[in-house]
């Protein structure tokens, strides 16, 4: 991959609210906040974002991203939908741009129904429990070490 990639942010369920939802697991910054901090360390990049609590459009803004936008990696945090969609799995499957699984909290420690992915074994690697870094490590997999 080059020194300057089109990275596509796709948000789930409920992360529209981050800032105020949980701020002892989620942390206090909101979305826009995190997304403007990342363009600033990265301005060679250009960052896609979409937010959606709809599992379809969740769906369609991967192939989107994939296959109409030109994105060459994709940062997915798919919220709870993580742990229940077959068919976000499929979609990752569909389309040959890496997608990477991000969350902020560390899933594994947290409750049984949060420990299985189904989207992980579509996912090229996964991120969790580092916050609003998640997503900047998620970055530097993309652009270092894709
Ligand atoms: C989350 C973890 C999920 O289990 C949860 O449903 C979320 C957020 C995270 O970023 O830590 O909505 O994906």
């Amino acid at each position: 991959m080059g020194s300057s990639m089109k990275i596509g942010i796709i948000n789930g369920p409920n992360l529209n609210l981050l800032g105020s939802r949980e701020p002892e697991i989620y942390g206090r910054d909101g979305f826009e906040a995190i997304l403007s901090a990342l363009q600033t360390r990265y301005p060679a990049h250009t960052f896609v974002y979409y937010q959606s609590n709809i599992e379809g459009e969740l769906i369609d803004a991967v192939q989107d991203m994939a296959l109409r936008q030109g994105c060459e990696g994709i940062l997915l945090n798919a919220g709870g939908y993580t742990h229940t969609s077959v068919a976000l799995h499929d979609a990752i499957k569909a389309v040959s741009v890496p997608v990477l699984e991000i969350h902020l909290s560390q899933v594994a420690a947290r409750e049984e129904f949060r420990h299985t992915s189904l989207i992980g074994a579509a996912c090229r690697g996964s991120i969790a429990g580092f916050g609003k870094d998640s997503y900047r490590l998620g970055v530097e997999a993309l652009t270092s070490s894709l």
